[in-house]
């Protein structure tokens, strides 16, 4: 996968539309879907597979599902993981069925974590997590890889539904872990259609979109199953802070983590790259250099959920009315508030995680 190139954000919408182009995706088309979220609207959510099939679901309100995985190897998560959660919510909140798996197996084969860490780990923390992110529990079918007999059954009988040179030209690279964790996540992806024929999204970042792509190939190989192809959706990566255009876990101060503490969060913000000029008379005849400045970006990304007001800073910003001292405020004061609520609801998901409906297949 080439790497996507997007440290300002709107101003390289145009590599975005080369990715759309190279890749043969869809445009997102928010105005086909009810209500369209935040991250819909703002076109952050922008390109897609199949999404015809998921707004008429919706709109029709007929059965479909939503999907994700969990990736138990980090301690902790990233506002990355919040883009997703945020989508799962949307659709769950639109009708959709909704399945969240432990990637266990995954884990496993690909990063050295024994499945004994890989369920401890989720259990702890990222099933709460996601919990506290908004899905509701009741309406969500959770499942470990490693438990789950149907998702093993798949992987195995998808594993003759495509060769080796094909899964290099999808990949990049065939090591012995990466295709067993491909085509388990193939099962995933298809697993909620065995119990019923029905169209289903997985909301991802676009890097992701190789499962896709396999998964659907794998629908195609396999007439007698009567799949339907599963659909995706594809959100912009945020920048680091520091303008950076990968997160990188070696520099955790470019990034904000879930939870993080009130002080972390204000060192983090204060230290991050805008678009305010070097004196106050240059910004004030200029105006911020907003494509710049990533304090923005976390505002529009997350902080800001009413669109006028997001336009509204835009605009003063631009103007040079606004300082970029302002611009920080605003984003410190809003983030430490929500991770204070994320925090009290993660304390909460806790205590029900005894009490979830796991999917358990022993
Ligand atoms: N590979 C995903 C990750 O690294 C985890 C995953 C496993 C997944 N199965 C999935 C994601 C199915 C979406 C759908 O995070």
């Amino acid at each position: 996968m080439k790497p996507i190139i997007d440290p300002y954000g709107s101003e390289l919408i145009a590599d975005y539309q080369k990715l759309i182009t190279d890749f043969g995706l869809e445009p997102f088309p928010a105005n086909a879907f009810p209500n369209p979220n935040r991250l819909m609207r703002r076109n952050i959510i922008f390109a897609g597979r199949g999404l015809d099939a998921i707004a008429k679901a919706i709109r029709e309100h007929k059965p479909y599902y939503v999907l994700t995985g969990i990736m138990p190897t980090a301690e902790k998560i990233h506002l990355g993981t919040k883009m997703v959660i945020e989508q799962v919510k949307y659709y769950q909140d639109h009708g959709a069925e909704t399945y969240v798996l432990v990637a266990d197996l995954e884990a496993a084969a690909a990063r050295e974590v024994t499945l004994d860490e890989a369920k401890n780990r989720a259990l702890a923390f990222h099933i709460p997590a996601y919990i506290a992110l908004g899905l509701n529990p009741k309406k969500t079918t959770f499942y470990f890889q490693s438990e789950n007999k149907q998702v093993m059954h798949l992987a195995y009988e998808f594993s003759h539904k495509i060769t080796l040179n094909e899964f290099r030209a999808v990949y990049g690279n065939a090591d012995p872990a990466r295709i067993l964790s491909a085509l388990t996540q193939a099962g995933d992806i298809l697993y909620p259609q065995l119990a019923k024929r029905m169209p289903g999204i997985i909301p991802t970042g676009p890097d992701q979109d190789p499962h896709l792509r396999l998964a659907r190939d794998i629908v195609r190989r396999s007439r007698d199953r009567k799949f339907i192809m599963p659909s995706s959706s594809y959100h912009k990566f945020m920048p680091a802070l520091n303008g950076a255009m990968k997160m990188s876990k070696s520099h955790p101060e470019s990034y904000v983590e879930l939870p993080e503490e009130a002080s972390s969060i204000k060192k983090k913000i204060n230290r991050a790259l805008t678009g305010g000029r070097d004196t106050l008379e240059e910004h004030k005849r200029l105006g911020a250099a907003i494509e710049k400045d990533m304090v923005f970006e976390l505002l529009k990304f997350h902080l800001i959920e009413d669109d006028q007001e997001l336009q509204r800073i835009h605009g003063s910003y631009k103007a040079g009315t606004m300082a970029s001292g302002e611009i920080k405020r605003i984003a410190i004061e809003r983030l430490t508030a929500f991770m204070a609520d994320f925090e009290k609801k993660l304390d909460a998901a806790r205590k029900l995680v005894d009490r979830l409906g796991f999917v358990r297949f022993t």
